[in-house]
């Protein structure tokens, strides 16, 4: 390889706590602070949060290493690293479709993604204003019912956030987002800490330690499983090429396993301290229940912002930082049909960050509408739905086609790579061979058995 070939054509991070703090960016955001509470509240508690954590453990760091390994090696978007990573072990070209896949996921994700992410912007404006201190718990609760039954409101601030991201993006990969997660990202750990000290002293606080982490198998159904695997994925941005795309601006020499391994342990922490603020403060109020579904932070933090002392100031604060941890990680769900349309489609970085931008937009009105004119229930393996196109997306990516996607690279890097390659580029010892049998045997297999399950066959 000559020395061009060790840096993308897009950039490289400046060190390796750069990346690692873009991938926490990434990794860290709406799914650890609003869907990891809403689900496990869907879902149960404990068993849940137990089948969330051992597939962290024993799927998603495994993958996480993979995609930054085959990132590193092919150093393009997803779809031409694939591309070229099969040609270089002999592989047929089909393998690029993990890229294709990735691809669309990112851009459906992304599309209602900033609708939330929306919705945690027109909270900054709520709660800077005082409107959220006035009111109580049942105020509380009609603010959000309201703003989210308007399409116009919704779709304006979904506007707004999607500029934002376009923004980032278009400025390309150091300018900016380096810069933006470096001091957020523990600001934003600092106001979790200050939540979770508000909810030691609500007298509930032992009740939401037990939801969270007491497992009562019975209700682990097939779809609590299945969420949860699923939200494996989608909290560590795996299985569609993010992760992937940020290890190929990642410079040599840089230890995987240790940055995949920080960037975890970094995200899961942040889920269960969003657990731990929550669940409490659920429980203080007899109109808030676990299963209020994707309102459910929006319903309640509120709450414990209008209780404490200077709290319209740390709640404004705490929306804020909520806004960029999902700004942070739309940017990484993107990034890969940026890239793609830079390298193929010979586009400036504007020009592809704009068309991918409105294409985006557009898809999201159908998840603005979900709350409104467009909501029906239906049933989820015995789980009811109330959110129409939202809830099928949601479903569609994050339990469908993210844990397809990563059982696809595991198989790419434990079976259709020679060793002798992913050895060197994961410098490890020792602990190779236990990667490798995580990748070749746990990781597709447990996937594999989830889904089948799922639709009846086993
Ligand atoms: N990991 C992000 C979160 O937890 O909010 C969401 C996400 C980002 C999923 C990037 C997938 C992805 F590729």
């Amino acid at each position: 390889m000559t020395e061009d070939k060790n840096i993308s054509i897009h950039g490289q991070w400046s060190s390796r706590w750069a990346f690692i703090l873009a991938a926490t960016g990434s990794a860290v955001g709406l799914g650890n602070i609003w869907k990891f509470p809403y689900i496990t509240g869907e879902y149960g508690g404990g068993a849940f949060v137990l089948v969330y954590l051992f597939c962290v453990a024993i799927i998603g760091i495994p993958i996480m290493m993979a995609e930054v390994m085959l990132g590193r090696r092919g150093r393009q978007s997803p779809i031409n690293t694939m591309r070229s990573l099969a040609k270089a072990e002999g592989r047929h070209g089909i393998w690029s479709w993990i890229g294709w896949m990735g691809v669309l996921a990112g851009f459906l994700i992304l599309s209602y993604y900033s609708v939330i992410a929306g919705w945690g912007l027109a909270y900054v404006f709520r709660t800077a204003t005082g409107v959220m201190h006035a009111a109580d718990s049942a105020g509380i609760k009609d603010i959000f019912g309201e703003l989210v039954s308007d399409p116009e409101k919704l779709l304006a601030w979904h506007t707004c956030f999607m500029v934002l991201t376009m923004v980032v993006v278009a400025r390309g990969v150091k300018h900016g987002l380096e810069k933006a997660v470096r001091f957020l990202m523990p600001l934003l750990l600092i106001l979790l800490l200050i939540l979770v000290g508000y909810a030691m002293n609500t007298g509930h606080f032992s009740e939401g330690v037990e939801f969270l982490f007491k497992p009562d198998f019975s209700k682990l159904t097939g779809g609590a499983i299945l969420t949860a695997m699923g939200h494996a994925f989608f909290t560590l941005s795996l299985g569609m090429g993010a992760i992937m795309m940020y290890g190929s601006y990642l410079p040599e020499n840089t230890s995987i396993a240790k940055t995949s391994i920080i960037i975890s342990l970094a995200d899961t922490m942040v889920a269960l301290l969003a657990g731990l603020a929550i669940f409490p403060i659920v429980f203080s109020f007899p109109e808030l229940a676990p299963g209020a579904g994707p309102g459910l932070i929006f319903q309640t933090l509120p709450i414990a912002f209008a209780n404490m002392p200077g709290g319209q100031f740390f709640g404004t604060l705490f929306f804020v930082l909520i806004v960029v941890a999902a700004w942070t990680s739309s940017i990484s769900l993107i990034e890969p049909a940026v890239a793609w349309l830079i390298e193929n489609r010979g586009m400036t970085r504007v020009r592809a960050a704009v068309w991918s931008g409105l294409a985006t937009w557009l898809v999201g009105i159908a998840t603005v509408l979900s709350f409104s004119h467009w909501a029906f229930d239906f049933n989820f393996l015995g789980t009811v739905k109330h959110n129409g196109v939202f809830d099928i997306l949601d479903i569609l990516t994050a339990n469908i086609m993210l844990p397809v996607g990563g059982m696809l690279i595991a198989i790419f890097a434990g079976w259709m790579m020679k060793p002798k390659h992913s050895k060197e580029e994961l410098a490890l010892n020792r602990s190779y061979k236990l990667w490798q049998f995580l990748i070749k045997y746990v990781a597709p297999v447990l996937v594999f058995v989830v889904i089948l399950n799922i639709f009846g066959i086993i």
